[in-house]
């Protein structure tokens, strides 16, 4: 997959898969898939490190994530996020910030929102590197935003984030992910997003393609999900199973069998 081949998909109207991936584990699975792209995305913080909230995450816990996601899912387009305040450092701090990523194995990378950062998504064009954007509900900025809220509720509302589509094709971001807005939004910003890829996550369906975090899909995240995530498996259940199934057997004898045991 390439940014190419993306564009390519969106033009013949084939919808795009992209889920998240972490680590090496995954990342051998996710490469034998028909997923077009992976996304080491910033919610690591929260799902592979037990933080609170996406800013948490620093550029050195990225590089460590996409370095497994590369070497675990070769042939697999992979996007890493640009960590939290890195986007808003000057042209070179940047620079260097996202060079870390793509020496790590990124092939693109992921900036969120629109305003001064734009000059550095500029800068990373400008440098050979696919820049997708991240609009709607922008994770890093939850504090401002109140919380995990859904976003373009108003027509006003939409129309912002419709401009700030606008704003990132006219920069030359190759995709831009629609997060948690109402399916109005994501229509209208459809109606004039020619040049740019558009992902959604609780964006409804009018987007070109959809993101997943892995572990909601896989049924992992324990507790409350959002109404998007839909759970294609159940591997909270599978994997506490297994190992009280494993318990089961070290306690009654049966594990290790004579098969699963060495002889001189
Ligand atoms: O960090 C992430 O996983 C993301 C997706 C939710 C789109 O940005």
């Amino acid at each position: 997959m390439s940014v190419s081949l993306l564009a390519k998909k969106k033009r013949k109207g084939e919808k795009i898969s992209v889920v998240t991936c972490y680590d090496w584990s995954f990342a051998r699975i996710l490469n034998t898939t028909n997923v077009d792209a992976l996304l080491v995305g910033d919610s690591a913080a929260m799902v592979m490190q037990g933080h609170s909230e996406t800013a948490k995450m620093t550029l050195s816990a990225m590089t460590f994530f996409v370095e497994s996601v590369a070497r675990g899912a070769p042939d697999k387009f992979i996007i890493a996020d640009v960590p939290f305040g890195w986007a808003h450092r000057d042209g070179s701090a940047f620079i260097g910030a996202i060079s870390d990523l793509i020496h790590a194995g990124a092939q693109a990378i992921k900036v969120e929102g629109v305003g001064l950062q734009n000059e550095n998504i500029a800068r990373a064009i400008d440098a050979g590197i696919p820049v997708a954007g991240h609009l709607g509900l922008t994770p890093q900025h939850v504090n401002q935003l109140g919380g995990y809220r859904l976003q373009g509720k108003t027509d006003a509302k939409a129309e912002l984030i419709r401009d700030q589509v606008v704003q990132l094709q006219n920069l030359g971001c190759f995709a831009v992910v629609l997060e948690c807005v109402t399916s109005e939004t994501a229509r209208i910003v459809q109606e004039i997003s020619d040049r740019i890829v558009t992902i959604g996550i609780g964006a409804g369906d009018t987007t070109d393609g959809q993101v997943m975090v892995l572990q909601d899909l896989l049924g992992m995240t324990l507790g409350r999900t959002p109404r998007f995530v839909r759970k294609f498996s159940d591997m909270a259940e599978l994997s506490g199973g297994a190992v009280n199934d494993f318990v089961s057997a070290v306690q009654s004898g049966s594990y290790p069998s004579e098969e699963e045991s060495y002889r001189q």
